[in-house]
């Protein structure tokens, strides 16, 4: 169980000093437009992420006026306690903290806060590129296979070394074909992880106890490894020589792997629409965050950003249900108190019982 007990932010946007103690179930964040709603949920992604979901240039996200933004939060895992903060600079200077040491990566935050984020760009899951879907799966085999961080590292260093050398003049396959070996064996392992992986992920999605499998249409998961798995891999490679010299990159590889979501024969995103998108991304996050916490015994904590959008009240609540089966720390923004109350009454489910409620209206920056 990983959850966030207080958060503490100084100049991130127009969140000048905010200092909150929140409730390990749902925490519901409302107010008017350009309020700080967003900015509250970017807050708890940096304590998770160690970079913002929204801007790459940390100058936009510190307030205007200041020249550094912290944030600080508290978090129980199980009965122990976790402190992560996070100062980031104009100047560039960075620094996180997990229980006072410094901390060189932000891989150690994901450890410690696993997030499941719903925001604007979560429809990229659908209509982005390759790598969004890609990044997605990664994160579940990243999480629940050890052994994949090593291998990924060796693929990225292995693919580097073998793009420099096709940019080389006169390049022939024998010069590459020793760093062949090392790429398969890496291209195997990685290959092999993801795919069973997806394996628990798809009986998560399509048989998991969590309320998803009314989404009123019927979804096909597939994957691609990024070549064609049915002829040779070193084959494929040889024949493809000439191919990357000319492009400068390697054309085949896991680099290339794809999910695939289809709704009869066509793909999701050509033929839902935005709420049933909407409904099927959140549905997806749901299962991740299931196979997680069945795997690794820990929790996912869930920012949802603007959740009514493109939602009506039916599926809104199928969602909130689910995420109270899952009992995840949930972080969820809106424009209007009522609406997002009356989701996540349901008198019907003995897991209502434990939802505790807080409720925060953002005001120019004031959380109250
Ligand atoms: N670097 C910054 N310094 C100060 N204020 C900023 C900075 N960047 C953005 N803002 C302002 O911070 C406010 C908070 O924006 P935020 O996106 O969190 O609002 P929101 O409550 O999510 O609004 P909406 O309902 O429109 O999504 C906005 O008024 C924005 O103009
Ligand atoms: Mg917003």
């Amino acid at each position: 169980m990983s959850l966030l007990k207080r958060l503490q932010i100084t100049s991130l946007r127009n969140l000048d000093e905010v200092s909150i103690s929140l409730s390990p179930t749902i925490n519901i964040f409302y107010g008017q437009n350009g309020s700080g709603k967003t900015s509250l949920l970017e807050a708890v992604a940096l304590l998770g992420l160690g970079r913002s979901f929204r801007s790459h240039k940390i100058r936009t996200i510190i307030e205007h006026t200041k020249s550094d933004l912290t944030v600080f939060g508290e978090l129980l895992k199980g009965s122990d306690k976790v402190t992560i903060g996070i100062q980031r600079a104009r100047s560039g200077k960075n620094i996180i903290r997990v229980n006072g040491e410094n901390v060189q990566t932000a891989i150690s935050l994901a450890q410690e806060l696993p997030l499941q984020i719903i925001n604007a760009d979560a429809f990229l899951l659908l209509e982005g590129s390759s790598s969004q879907r890609k990044r997605f799966l990664d994160w579940m085999v990243f999480h629940v296979k050890p052994e994949f961080a090593s291998a990924w590292k060796r693929l990225q260093r292995v693919i580097k070394q073998r793009n420099s050398a096709l940019k080389h003049d006169k390049i022939k396959y024998s010069d590459i074909a020793l760093w062949d070996q090392e790429f398969i064996a890496t291209s195997n392992i990685i290959n092999q992880l993801r795919k069973d992986v997806l394996t628990d992920f798809k009986d998560s999605f399509y048989n998991g106890d969590n309320n998803l499998s009314d989404l009123g249409f019927d979804v096909d998961i597939s994957y691609k490894a990024g070549w064609n798995e049915e002829e040779d891999f070193e084959g494929i490679l040889k024949s493809s020589f000439e191919k990357d010299v000319r492009s400068g990159y390697t054309n085949y590889g896991p680099h290339r792997a794809d999910l695939k979501f289809k709704v009869g024969l066509q793909l999701a995103s050509d033929v839902l629409s935005r709420g049933q998108e909407k409904s099927l991304i959140c549905s997806l996050h749901i299962a991740q965050a299931y196979l997680f916490s069945k795997k690794t015994h820990k929790q996912c904590v869930f920012l949802i950003d603007d959740l009514l959008a493109e939602l009506d009240i039916d599926n809104a609540k199928k969602l909130s249900w689910a995420l109270i089966k899952l009992k995840s720390q949930v972080f969820v923004t809106g424009i209007y108190k009522d609406n997002l109350l009356s989701i996540w009454n349901n008198p019907n489910s003995k897991e209502a019982e434990n939802v505790n409620i807080k409720l925060f209206h953002v005001e120019h920056g004031n959380v109250q």
